[in-house]
């Protein structure tokens, strides 16, 4: 399996390393530290459509009118999409709605923990049904977004274009395989973070990089190649 078998995975040495960098270096987000899955599906969902910044005043908005899946399934349709307005994508606001009808209805009102029961929501696909299970109830799920693509394609040196059905695979595979099996929700925050703040697209500064050691792509002078995609 690629260059793992080399990789300092014993006693989680690398996973431990992204969680302290992750516990010195995080953003202060209103869906960190919490384990509400009403809560973390909704700043998935709004994430999925901007950034960080702009997210973050949607999401407050959206939290505060609506703060529970309740609330949300008994308001009208029309007031939901009035708090997506300029998010776009209004197709993922209905979404949101009709998931909320489907919890009151199928799972009567509480949200599901099952990865599969998840999976069975409007809108909910794999991603968001990981970064749920894991985040809100510490499942071992890896959540695998364009952040951690980046990351794990760097670190292991892996030239497969990462928007290729085998890049893809490739990439899932080693995400699963790097997740500890102690707190694993910490962990997907962290190397999301990670990617997000410390592994960034262009010209990351891995002379300060805590993960530069055990680095790929560092070592091979790649970092501005990888991640490649098609
Ligand atoms: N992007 C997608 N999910 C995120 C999260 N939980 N925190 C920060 N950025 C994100
Ligand atoms: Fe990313 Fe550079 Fe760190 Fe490698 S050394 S993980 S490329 S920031």
């Amino acid at each position: 399996m690629l260059e793992f078998s080399k990789f300092p995975y014993k006693n989680d040495f690398f996973q431990k390393i992204l969680v302290k960098w992750y516990e010195q270096n995080k953003r202060d987000l209103p869906w960190r530290d919490i384990t509400d899955p009403y809560k973390i599906w909704i700043s998935e969902i709004i994430l999925q459509q901007t950034r960080v910044n702009q997210g973050l005043n949607y999401y407050l908005r959206f939290i505060n009118r609506f703060p529970t899946v309740e609330i949300l399934a008994n308001a009208s349709e029309d007031e939901v999409l009035k708090y997506w307005q300029g998010l776009g994508y209004y197709s993922r606001a209905r979404n949101l709605h009709k998931t909320a009808h489907q919890i009151r209805t199928d799972f009567q009102g509480v949200f599901p923990s099952d990865f599969s029961k998840l999976l069975q929501l409007s809108g909910i696909g794999e991603y968001t049904a990981a970064a749920i299970a894991s985040f809100a109830f510490n499942q071992f799920h890896a959540v695998v977004d364009g952040n951690v693509y980046r990351v794990i394609s760097r670190l292991f040196g892996i030239d497969t274009p990462i928007d290729s059905g085998i890049g893809k695979k490739q990439i899932a595979l080693l995400a699963k395989q790097l997740l500890p099996e102690i707190d694993p929700g910490i962990y997907n925050q962290a190397i999301m973070e990670f990617g997000a703040l410390q592994c960034v697209p262009v010209s990351p500064d891995c002379m300060v990089c805590p993960l530069q050691p055990y680095c790929k792509a560092y070592a091979s002078d790649l970092v501005n190649i990888l991640p490649i995609k098609n």
